[in-house]
């Protein structure tokens, strides 16, 4: 057995950490002990969903062991129901179990979970503790660190307005166990290998190497992959480079939000493909999840770099091969209306007031926050993944 790695993530005032390891929900009590997280007699609410029912319960068992009070709430994943409505839910479960200002609130699910959990952890009685356990690659790499939470908005003339009502709101800790993505789809987990590329697009070296040589293992990781008898060597080797790129990924966004982690500057970076992505995933007829919208969203701003001659087009190249080795999309799978894309863009956070701002990629370990990009150049990186 591998021991668990601890990744410290020094966000002043609310000093959390990333605990990395095969089989970790099983070591939750002593997780939480070396963690000064309190759980005798403690009210403590699950929240997550069916689809990691199993999941949760063996953290329900654990931590009744452990003697807290345990109650649970099942939420619907989906983006639609990421709203308004579910943090009532949880807030009502918190109000049923009589939740005090020194109750706990454990996410077990991916990142949709998380963040709506996150919102109510945040908001009911203006803040109780938090712990996130991450059961998908996506939210172990990217969406459990780093403290955003948040749900949806319904946008002004319809869609989705993505994640436009949140709080920071940082996990005491964060626990992953890669033994819970056995159970998650292939689709699912190469959604999460667009975060890991993302990831090391921005910062190069020992992550942008490691993806590249285990492109090929990983996206046969998820369940599809081993029931349709790609198991044996093929499989083992997937769950390696899987246990080698957690850890990784996670890092570089540990990292990141440990230095800036209310988004003033350097955290923004992280978006890298997401003003493009955001705009796509919620458009319906597409069908995308989130990782595949992020994967045609780099695809996006690669080419609108290209397009400002900020980035060699070998680079581009290079970055798109990645996307492919891993599996995923790297364009629309219909044709959308570039200017309805755009409509959507506009209602980016990050945007200043009426100017678009990108995070675009200068080099393989080196990307930028571009202002008021222009719109030719905007423009080629719609027409790159199929707008028209
Ligand atoms: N807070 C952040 O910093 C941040 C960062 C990135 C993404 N996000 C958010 O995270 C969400 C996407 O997260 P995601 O990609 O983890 O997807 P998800 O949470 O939407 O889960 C995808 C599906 O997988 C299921 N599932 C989860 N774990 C499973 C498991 N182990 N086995 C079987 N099924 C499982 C879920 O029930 C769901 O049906 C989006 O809402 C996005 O906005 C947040």
């Amino acid at each position: 057995m591998m021991a668990d790695q601890r990744i410290p993530i020094d966000i002043p005032n609310s000093p959390t950490s990333l605990t990395v390891g095969r089989g970790a929900i099983t070591r939750l009590a002593a997780i939480f002990a070396a963690e000064q997280i309190p759980l005798a007699q403690r009210c403590v609410l699950l929240v997550s969903d069916a689809n990691v029912a199993a999941h949760a319960a063996r953290v329900h068992q654990t931590l009744l062991a452990a003697g807290a009070r345990v109650s649970g709430v099942e939420l619907v994943a989906t983006e639609t129901d990421k709203s308004m409505r579910a943090i009532e839910v949880v807030w009502n479960a918190l109000l049923e179990a009589g939740a005090s200002r020194g109750a706990l609130l454990v996410a077990v699910g991916g990142g949709l979970i998380g963040d709506v959990a996150g919102f109510a952890a945040a908001s009911y009685l203006r803040g109780i503790d938090l712990v996130q356990i991450p059961t998908t690659l996506l939210a172990m790499v990217d969406a459990s660190i780093g403290g955003k939470t948040g749900i949806n908005l319904t946008l002004p003339r319809g869609g989705l307005g993505k994640n436009l009502a949140g709080a920071f709101w940082q996990p005491r800790v964060t626990i992953a166990d890669s033994d819970t993505l056995t159970t998650l789809g292939q689709r699912e987990l190469r959604a999460g290998l667009a975060e890991c590329v993302k990831h090391a697009v921005i910062a190069g070296g020992a992550l942008w190497t490691q993806l590249e040589s285990d492109a090929a293992n990983l996206a046969q990781a998820g369940v599809v992959a081993r029931q349709a008898g790609n198991g044996g060597t093929q499989c083992v080797e997937s769950l390696r480079a899987l246990d080698r790129l957690i850890p990784a990924a996670a890092q570089v966004k540990a990292q990141i939000v440990a230095r800036d982690p209310h988004e003033r500057s350097e955290r923004a970076l992280l978006n890298l493909g997401h003003t493009f992505g955001h705009a796509i995933e919620t458009i319906p007829e597409l069908k995308l999840n989130h990782g595949e919208a992020v994967a045609i969203g780099l695809v996006a701003a690669l080419r609108t770099a290209v397009a400002l001659a900020m980035l060699d087009p070998n680079d581009e190249a290079r970055v798109k091969a990645l996307l492919v080795a891993c599996g995923l999309p790297t364009s629309l799978s219909q044709p959308v209306s570039a200017a309805e894309i755009r409509r959507r863009m506009g209602f980016d956070k990050k945007n200043d007031g009426s100017t678009l701002r990108l995070i675009l990629p200068r080099a393989i370990g080196r990307v930028e926050i571009v202002s008021d990009p222009s719109s030719a150049a905007v423009s080629a990186g719609l027409v790159a993944i199929g707008a028209v």
